[in-house]
């Protein structure tokens, strides 16, 4: 008989469980002991952009949160809840913002349907687009466009989590970095942007707390 969709992902969950027994007796024991990730990973909820896939990097080693087009919202307090447990409470040493090429709530953004609730979200990307019209305007190809307007925003959310109190108050007592990432599911790789904020005083003065 044939699998619904949803039954053949609880199939496959089987299967997988049954291989990591078979291959290490061991593995579930380890892997509910607890969690040390050395990275929280802000990324898209785009089903293309599977974070522990592309980076091939094991179960434990990566805390993440996804979102439409990786945004980071001072408001939002499920971002914030994730970002203060992995600083304070985990310890992460990385954060990493990833976008990706293609990315449909950055190319939302670029577009003048009303839709409805999502308009809420998707404004903090117009504001993006905004604050750097004239670099996106002065590119005529609309697809380089939108590669870069991808590329601005996740260096505003880069931003985003600097000027956060949260990050700044960790970076009293510890260095640590935060990345802009762009993956491109064109060819599999993932680009650095080389944003390099790691101190306060790499803000401008508005955004800096005092310690
Ligand atoms: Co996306």
């Amino acid at each position: 008989m044939e699998l619904l969709a949803f039954e053949s992902l609880l199939a496959r969950n089987k299967d997988w469980a049954a291989q990591k027994l078979h291959t290490d007796p061991q593995y579930f024991d380890n892997l509910a002991k607890d969690q040390k990730p050395e990275f929280l990973w802000i990324g898209c909820s785009d089903s293309r952009v599977p974070v522990e896939e592309i980076t091939q990097s094991p179960p434990g080693s990566i805390f993440t949160h996804r979102n439409i087009a990786n945004m980071v919202v001072h408001t939002d307090l499920n971002v914030m809840s994730v970002l203060q447990y992995a600083v304070e409470v985990l310890q992460i040493n990385h954060i990493i913002v990833c976008g990706h090429y293609g990315c449909g709530g950055v190319k939302a953004a670029l577009q003048s349907q009303d839709r409805g609730l999502v308009n809420k979200w998707i404004r903090n990307i117009k504001e993006v687009y905004y604050k750097n019209r004239e670099e996106l305007e002065a590119i005529s190809d609309e697809n380089l466009r939108f590669d870069r307007l991808v590329e601005l925003n996740v260096e505003d959310q880069v931003y985003n989590l600097a000027e956060t109190s949260i990050v700044q108050k960790a970076w009293k007592m510890r260095d640590f970095d935060i990345h802009g990432w762009v993956f491109d599911f064109r060819n599999g790789q993932i680009k650095d942007l080389n944003i390099r904020i790691q101190k306060s005083e790499d803000l401008h003065p508005i955004f800096r707390y005092s310690y």
